[in-house]
């Protein structure tokens, strides 16, 4: 594939947004660090963003709206919230909230959790794409997994082109880190991860954060990103590599084992990954016992694999 790299102007804004209401993948600027965004509501597009990350498993994204308004259609408020995003949106702070009942952005965006992480920009080039694009994208870091953020075009080119269609540039990014993640589906606020935006500017706001920084091992606090107890995983045991169901089970297939239901008749992995968790929840609320046909451990694949050995070994 070739990727242009387009200076971010009207023209550039209006073809980006296109390519991302079409499902593709776009990298673009905001005030932090380049984005790999994708259309937070097309579950494939979603899939592509952990394809061309190379990630070994589904960490999950973040949705980048225009403003509380946006935000309202996606996930429960909470007065903190309201609060955080009053005093700090746009800019670098990123919340976790519940997903609301019927959130559209899509199920593999919040990697199988009941949260979502949302967050307004206040770069102008993806603001306006947001404007143009009409509903929120999603966009981790525009880097393969392992590697740096980067903080300006070239650094985007020189990791991923010939991954993706366009590059937007902006120029280098203002503040240079990640934004500043903070759970706040509750009355505290949780530090999730430290970022452009200090923990004493939140604190002058909220009086003192809960750092939600630790490990896993932390029992106390809820887990931080990506950190696996805290994933969705189905209540009905699970049991990999089946070929068929035994009589208490559902088969949840993929390729040319059909199954109850088929994670991708036709054996693409990125479909797979964009029905994994639906059809995880919609597999356990039908059966007492769910078996998994094989799924292939390449690509796409090994992320499926991670999470899904996760879910049939839970302590
Ligand atoms: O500044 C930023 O936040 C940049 C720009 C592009 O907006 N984006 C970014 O995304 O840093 P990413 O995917 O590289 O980092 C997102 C972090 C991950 O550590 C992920 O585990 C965490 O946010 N995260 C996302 N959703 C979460 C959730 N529901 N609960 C807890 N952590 C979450
Ligand atoms: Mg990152």
């Amino acid at each position: 594939m070739e990727t242009q790299i387009l200076q971010a102007d009207a023209k550039s804004v209006e073809i980006a947004a296109a390519l991302l209401g079409a499902g593709h993948l776009v990298a673009l600027p905001t005030e932090t660090v380049y984005g790999l965004a994708a259309d937070a509501c097309n579950e494939i597009a979603v899939a592509k963003i952990f394809d061309v990350k190379q990630r070994p498993e589904f960490n999950p994204l973040i949705a980048h709206v225009t403003g509380p308004e946006a935000a309202r259609e996606l996930v429960e408020m909470t007065p903190l919230a309201k609060e955080l995003m009053a005093a700090f949106w746009p800019g670098a702070l990123t919340l976790v909230l519940q997903r609301k009942e019927n959130c559209p952005v899509a199920k593999l965006a919040s990697a199988g959790l009941s949260t979502l992480a949302i967050r307004a920009p206040k770069g102008e080039t993806a603001r306006a794409v947001l404007q143009k694009l009409g509903r929120p994208f999603v966009a981790p870091s525009a880097n393969p997994s392992g590697r740096l953020s980067p903080t300006k075009a070239c650094h985007v080119a020189d990791l991923l082109a010939g991954k993706i269609p366009l590059i937007l540039d902006d120029g280098s990014c203002r503040i240079g880190v990640e934004s500043t993640i903070i759970r706040a589906d509750g009355e505290r606020p949780i530090l999730l991860r430290a970022g452009g935006l200090s923990v004493e500017d939140i604190e002058a706001i909220t009086g003192p954060l809960i750092d939600g920084t630790a490990t896993k091992s932390d029992k106390d606090v809820p887990h931080a990103p990506g950190a696996l107890a805290s994933h969705y995983a189905p209540q009905a045991p699970l049991r990999l590599n089946a070929i068929s169901a035994q009589p208490d089970e559902g088969l949840l297939g993929f390729g040319d084992i059909e199954g109850d239901m088929n994670l991708s008749p036709k054996g693409d992995l990125t479909e797979a990954a964009a029905n994994l968790f639906s059809c995880l929840h919609e597999m356990d609320q039908r059966f007492a016992k769910i078996a998994v046909a094989r799924i292939p451990e390449v690509h796409l694949g090994r992320a499926i694999n991670d999470r899904l050995t996760r879910a049939a070994h839970k302590d």
